[in-house]
């Protein structure tokens, strides 16, 4: 008889889920021994903030959509957990897997820890020590109640170890959101987004704000707009809004603005807008890392970053969110030329290979779902081909 197929819940609920779920769902047909079923929490769910990624990406249909969308945190929480909790049930998945650090990677882990089935967290270990970012709350407490931490730069093993996780939970596996931006970077090149706006390639800045540090509060957002239309005077501003964004807009924003607004933007036609900026002003977690390996010189609008690889080895800068301190760095990133391209270490690519190699060491042998945090030598060692 055929030994049953390890299955995998993967969970994915917002717009950044999606891109690091992909390449683990193109992986999956490789790795024999692993089924998997994709549950999609509805965390986002309008068609240009979900519908899109899954046709630029070629993910399958979920199977199972919760259909949890909008509220406040707690309740987006709490929605999610009880809406997933009897889809587990009924599934019986030997792991559960989740992606980056929103409200529904939270709200997935604590459910299936509570339910002793092993969580994987990827993207684990990212700290920007800012307690006021829900995020942040998200990403310590889903890796406290992990199983497998998969890391995508040195900063999360550092961070993990020092909040006392075991090393031998940590797992080194490189950035799955760069491995879909290599296999979509072509294709994105051919996008006629910069046409459609009517900008030139490298004369023109493109912008995202999204945090609630940024624009919940009116002061802020009216400030950062300041800045944007200043900037506007040397070059042409895109700046594709964001649906929080949007909904305070108009409180701040009456007139007509000298800036490109636009609706959110489909996969491709982003990765094509920020590759031709000639300038990024962003406050993404995800666009920091893009930047970086598209080489495109990036001012995060933030006082502090999870992901210091980018601007150790990448071309991120922080830029605070004070308006003068960000207008003069962004002077002076336009007198500055390209800077070079130093990819991160394991930004190559092969992130979701190397994350199912792993798996495949951890439940090899006839005891499927081992005893939590019980890993050997080997689950740790580099990547090899998958089974036949
Ligand atoms: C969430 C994540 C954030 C991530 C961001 C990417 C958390 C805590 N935050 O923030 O980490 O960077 O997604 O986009 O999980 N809305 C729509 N259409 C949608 C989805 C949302 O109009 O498809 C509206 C909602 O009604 C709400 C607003 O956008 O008013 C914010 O959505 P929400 O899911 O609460 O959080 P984000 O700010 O998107």
């Amino acid at each position: 008889m055929l030994p049953s197929k390890v299955r995998i819940a993967f969970i994915a609920g917002t717009r950044p889920n999606f891109m690091k779920v992909a390449p683990l769902l193109r992986e999956l047909p490789n790795w024999p021994q692993f089924t998997g079923d994709l549950i999609h929490t509805g965390q986002h769910s309008s068609p240009e903030m979900s519908d899109s990624f899954f046709e630029d990406l070629e993910i399958p249909e979920p199977d199972v959509n919760l259909g949890v969308s909008g509220g406040t945190h707690s309740q987006q929480t709490a929605e999610v957990m009880l809406r997933l909790e009897p889809v587990l049930e009924q599934r019986q998945p030997d792991l559960v897997l989740v992606v980056g650090d929103v409200n529904s990677s939270l709200a997935a882990t604590l459910v299936a820890a509570k339910m002793h089935i092993p969580v994987a967290h990827v993207e684990a270990g990212l700290r920007s020590f800012d307690r006021r970012m829900p995020e942040e709350i998200n990403r310590i407490v889903t890796d406290a109640v992990s199983d497998y931490l998969f890391t995508s730069e040195p900063s999360g093993q550092e961070n993990l170890l020092a909040e006392g996780c075991p090393a031998s939970r940590i797992f080194f596996v490189g950035n799955v959101m760069i491995d879909t931006l290599l296999r979509y970077r072509e294709k994105a090149s051919r996008s006629q987004v910069l046409e459609r706006i009517g900008v030139r390639p490298r004369h023109y800045a493109a912008v995202t704000l999204h945090r609630p540090s940024n624009v919940d509060e009116p002061a802020q957002l009216r400030a950062l707009l300041g800045v944007l239309e200043k900037l506007s005077e040397r070059l042409p501003v895109v700046f594709p809004v964001h649906p929080r964004t949007r909904n305070r807009l108009p409180a701040v924003l009456p007139g007509a603005p000298a800036l490109i607004l636009t609706d959110p933007m489909r996969y491709l036609d982003f990765i094509r807008l920020i590759g031709g900026a000639r300038l990024v002003l962003t406050d993404s977690g995800g666009v920091q890392e893009e930047t970086t390996i598209l080489g495109v010189p990036c001012l995060t609008l933030r006082e502090n970053t999870e992901r210091p690889v980018t601007i150790e080895q990448g071309t991120n800068r922080l830029a605070g969110t004070d308006p003068e301190q960000i207008l003069d760095a962004a002077f002076s990133a336009l007198e500055g030329g390209r800077p070079q391209v130093r990819p991160p270490e394991l930004w190559d690519g092969m992130a979701s290979r190397r994350i199912f190699h792993v798996l495949a060491n951890i439940f090899s042998g006839s005891d499927r779902a081992r005893p939590r945090g019980q890993l050997t030598h080997s689950d740790r060692s580099g990547i090899t081909e998958p089974s036949e």
